[in-house]
């Protein structure tokens, strides 16, 4: 989703930026803009498409040491280069980046601009316009700025220039993420830290509403009141390598890979000197105090959060919801009397995931977020994080994040029962590394996923998944893979559902991928798929070694009954990212969708 960059220093502000920009291009966007200070005036540069659309346009002859810059991506307008950031006040004064939603900008506009003729349909505008408009009556810029964040209602993430005041970039946010990155001689701003690894590592989180004076020697935090806050910066436990792709073609395959490396982290983090897993008491006692679990999370973290309850229901006995994270805020169910609320959630920042763990902290129940993101907002605001060690996704779609976040369920699942005494018959260090070395396997078996992808789903429109029990959950979240990067129509089923409606879309050549890895449903999902064969679909049966059976087309190696998922969804990421490649779809940055989703 939308990212912000910015530079204030002696370097080349425009490569700075761009490059701050290529580094964003993950989260997903349409459009791209940069402005920088040159010697006479402000200068934008922007343009729809991608940041190597941008660069060619950018004069590079132009000396600037201090800029901002932004990926969009559109939620009010079009894609458009008139609707891209940045966006200036009338007079071109003030120049201004924002990520985030402003939902009374229409009121605003009314109120305060209708003499302003607007050069963009987005709400940021209206932003810029009246920062100038507050100037205009008399009030000093850092007066004005202030005074517009108050009347705005929504979330935001700004950087704003001034063009009589070349030395200082003006931030603010609120619910949406920015950074200050320190330097010597240089300051900059980010919404992900990743973005400026390229000059610093030392970053100092902003709190929302606070007002910050960004310049070359020296940043200063200003609460509401204006008092000045004094905050050390952190160091981001981020490796650059970390984000580069190496030899890989693209970062989807590169976090496939990993995920074997991923688990064994996993374990080793979560292990104490004794070498048993261990989970922070504190956690442990707020599931062992619940009398029920409410798993919030939206998209692949969601269907995580389906195979968490398995996990948790089985292991620790305790009972389970899950809820998609979009419903759940607009439509609160009747709740237990001691809940605890998990979020599940990749980035940590997902802003239907943040609207809801805001709605129940006022409601004063206790929260955990299991995420990957370290000082997110959700790892911020929730009583407790369990991390995922899973290091930087980059690729837009989830893949290593998934497995982790099924693992942590797993050993949080485990821990939490054996703190009861419940008798645990599983050696979860044991089955984890039996499903890692699997996990390894698997990813050596490409070259039949592509040769399967090519097969199946070149010409297709659609393609049906199916599976029982936790198959199932595990079908939502392959079909969705296909879905997301190779824009084939994917739906995942629940075996035995088909008959009662989808049955009707089966034609002839219609692929089904049915999981069978549960030997309680092996039968069962057998016979469903003899239902869609006599009516003329593609059967693509990938079983478990030991429930295989004649004409099942990939049989992935045995691993507890409970942790397939972490086994069975490989072949299903790989066989989406094939289907992607032949079908020459961007893999890494799938059209319309963001990595982030930080708005509701
Ligand atoms: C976006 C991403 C998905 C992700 C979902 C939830 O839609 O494209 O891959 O699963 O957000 O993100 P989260 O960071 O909360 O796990």
């Amino acid at each position: 989703m939308c990212g912000i960059v910015g530079y204030i220093g002696n370097e080349d502000a425009k490569e700075i930026l761009l490059k701050g920009l290529e580094k964003l291009e993950y989260r997903g966007y349409d459009s791209a803009g940069i402005a920088v200070m040159g010697q006479d005036d402000v200068h934008v540069f922007k343009e729809k498409g991608r940041i190597a659309d941008l660069r060619e346009i950018v004069d590079v002859t132009l000396s600037a040491t201090t800029g901002i810059g932004h990926t969009r991506w559109a939620t009010h307008g079009v894609p458009s280069k008139s609707n891209a950031h940045p966006h200036q006040s009338a007079s071109g004064r003030f120049t201004l980046v924002h990520n985030g939603v402003i939902e009374n900008y229409e009121l605003l506009k009314q109120q305060y601009l209708m003499d302003i003729p607007m050069k963009s349909d987005t709400d940021t505008e209206v932003v810029v316009q009246l920062i100038e408009v507050n100037v205009n009556k008399g009030l000093s810029v850092e007066e004005a700025f202030s005074q517009t964040l108050k009347v705005l209602k929504g979330s935001y993430a700004i950087g704003l220039l001034d063009n009589e005041n070349p030395d200082v970039i003006y931030v603010a946010k609120n619910k949406s993420p920015l950074l200050v990155g320190i330097g010597e001689d240089f300051n900059v701003i980010a919404s992900d830290a990743m973005a400026m690894l390229q000059v610093t590592d030392q970053f100092v989180e902003l709190m929302d509403q606070e007002i910050v004076l960004v310049k070359k020697e020296g940043v200063t935090i200003k609460n509401l009141q204006g008092d000045v806050i004094e905050r050390a910066p952190y160091t981001a436990q981020l490796d650059a390598s970390d984000i580069e792709k190496g030899t890989y073609p693209h970062f989807m395959l590169k976090e496939i890979d990993e995920q074997p490396l991923v688990i064994r982290k996993i374990i080793q983090q979560y292990q104490n000197d004794n070498g048993e897993l261990t989970i922070d008491p504190e956690i442990v006692d707020a599931v062992n105090e619940s009398d029920r679990i409410y798993i919030i999370a939206a998209g692949t973290s969601y269907h995580a959060g389906l195979v968490g309850k398995q996990f948790i229901e089985k292991l620790a006995e305790v009972p389970v919801e899950v809820h998609i994270a979009s419903e759940f805020g607009y439509n609160i169910p009747l709740l237990s009397a001691k809940p605890l609320f998990i979020f599940i959630s990749q980035s940590g920042e997902t802003a239907d995931s943040r609207a809801v763990l805001v709605q129940i902290k006022k409601l004063g129940h206790k929260s955990l977020t299991i995420t990957n993101v370290p000082g997110s907002t959700l790892s911020r605001e929730a009583d407790y994080t369990l991390l995922l060690h899973a290091g930087p996704e980059i690729a837009v779609a989830s893949t290593k994040a998934y497995t982790a976040q099924l693992a942590v369920l797993a050993i949080l699942a485990e821990v939490t029962a054996k703190s009861t005494g419940k008798d645990v018959s599983l050696d979860l260090i044991r089955e984890l590394g039996i499903a890692a070395n699997a996990m390894e396997t698997l990813c050596d078996e490409k070259e039949q996923i592509e040769q399967m992808a090519s097969e199946y789903v070149q010409t297709t429109r659609n393609a049906f998944f199916i599976g029982r029990g936790i198959d199932y959950y595990v079908c939502l979240e392959g079909a969705l893979k296909l879905k997301e990067i190779s824009y084939i129509q994917a739906e995942g089923f629940a075996g035995g559902e088909l008959k009662h409606g989808t049955i009707a879309l089966i034609e002839e050549g219609t692929p089904i991928i049915a999981l069978a890895t549960q030997e309680s449903v092996n039968l069962s999902i057998r016979g469903n798929v003899k239902e869609v064969v006599a009516r003329g679909a593609n059967p693509l049966i990938i079983s478990m070694k030991g429930l295989e059976m004649e004409g099942d087309r990939f049989v992935i190696p045995e691993v507890h009954e409970l942790l397939t998922p972490l086994i069975s969804v490989v072949p299903l990421q790989l066989f989406a990212y094939y289907a992607a490649l032949h079908r020459d779809c961007d893999v890494d940055k799938p059209r319309n969708l963001a990595k982030s989703v930080t708005v509701e």
